[in-house]
């Protein structure tokens, strides 16, 4: 399985992962045989890497942090919140403190690590987006020894925490360039837009609402809307910011290239602790893979491999080249064996 940029994708390759659509669902289902149609339905669909695979017999299953089925509950959630917010209608929050308790459940277990390169295209971000910053802060949280209780309201409220964007004109959010000073103006009101939204509701944590008011803030007082500064900022959305931005720095978007792991973190680093909680970003270290499933690098024996699973202890890798083609091999078992630099 490789994680592929879709231009160098060719027909008759096989679709390792499912592609996840507007509304959460499958848009694709993995195995697929990919035609020229679907390619460039994909393209139109705006959709910029896949994973794929050059057998059908190599897709292998993807140990995300998240089980497909609480990934695609948790997706849906959030994108049913942001439309009856738009439309003015009632939330069901009960579904998104369930969607927090079953996430919990399944990113708690040991060993897990961040390892999504996602699928993002301009139509499903944000809602992937919303999923994404809230697995890596429940990882976080828990690096950081954060109780149960403290995991269920931080990663409740990172659930929610861009929900005030659905009262912001999709034409700024979507604009493929820069954005006018009085563009960013009013994207700088999500927050406090959400934290109204979320506020009048008694059955969610004031705390969860002040994740989505406080993820903008930084601690030297540039973020906004208010300049908070230091620990006039909740610990919650000290975690949250720092998921926010590393899943913004290694999301392609059509004005940016998507960062690596690596360079993010190392962006991070150089940012705290003026900007950032310096506990936080050194614990995306731990939290984080460098190299995702479906990466592709380079060994210091000059052979090239695909990255098939990592966990926190180990990485399982399928060699690309030399004389063990095709064979996999567990890095923590070969210790003379390490990963150079990451191809793609
Ligand atoms: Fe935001």
């Amino acid at each position: 399985m490789r994680y592929l940029p879709i231009d160098q994708i060719q027909e008759g390759m096989y679709l390792a992962r499912n592609v996840i659509g507007n509304d959460g669902r499958v848009l694709l289902v993995k195995g697929t045989k990919l035609t020229q149609s679907y390619l460039q339905k994909l393209k139109e669909l705006d959709y910029h890497f896949l994973y794929i695979s050059e057998t059908p017999d190599d897709i292998e299953e993807f140990k995300g942090p998240l089980s497909d089925e609480v990934y695609t509950k948790a997706i849906c959630t959030v994108r049913d919140s942001m439309i009856s917010a738009a439309k003015y209608q009632s939330l069901d929050l009960q579904a998104v403190i369930d969607v927090a308790d079953f996430m919990l459940d399944e990113v708690i277990a040991e060993d897990v690590v961040y390892n999504i390169i996602e699928l993002k295209n301009h139509s499903n971000y944000t809602y992937l987006h919303s999923v994404n910053v809230s697995v890596l802060s429940v990882l976080l949280g828990k690096a950081l020894k954060l109780n149960q209780r403290q995991l269920k309201e931080m990663v409740t409220g990172a659930l929610l925490h861009d929900i005030g964007k659905v009262f912001i004109e999709n034409s700024i959010l979507e604009k493929a360039g820069r954005l006018t000073p009085p563009e960013y103006e009013k994207v700088k009101r999500h927050p406090q837009y959400g934290f109204d939204l979320l506020r009048g509701h008694p059955e969610l944590s004031l705390l969860s609402a002040h994740v989505a008011y406080q993820h903008h803030e930084r601690a030297d007082g540039s973020g906004y809307p208010r300049g908070l500064t230091g620990d006039q900022i909740h610990y919650y959305a000290k975690i949250v910011m720092v998921a926010d931005s590393f899943d913004a720095m290694t999301s392609g978007r059509h004005y940016r290239e998507a960062m690596w792991s690596h360079t993010a973190i190392a962006e991070l680093k150089a940012a705290a602790p003026e900007k950032y909680d310096p506990k936080v970003v050194s614990a995306l270290t731990q939290v984080v893979a460098l190299y995702p499933v479906g990466s592709v690098v380079l060994l210091n024996n000059m052979e090239v491999a695909t990255v098939c699973d990592v966990t926190s202890k180990k990485i399982r890798l399928k060699l690309l080249s030399g004389k063990n083609k095709g064979q996999r091999i567990e890095l923590s078992h070969n210790s003379k064996l390490k990963i150079e630099r990451r191809l793609s």
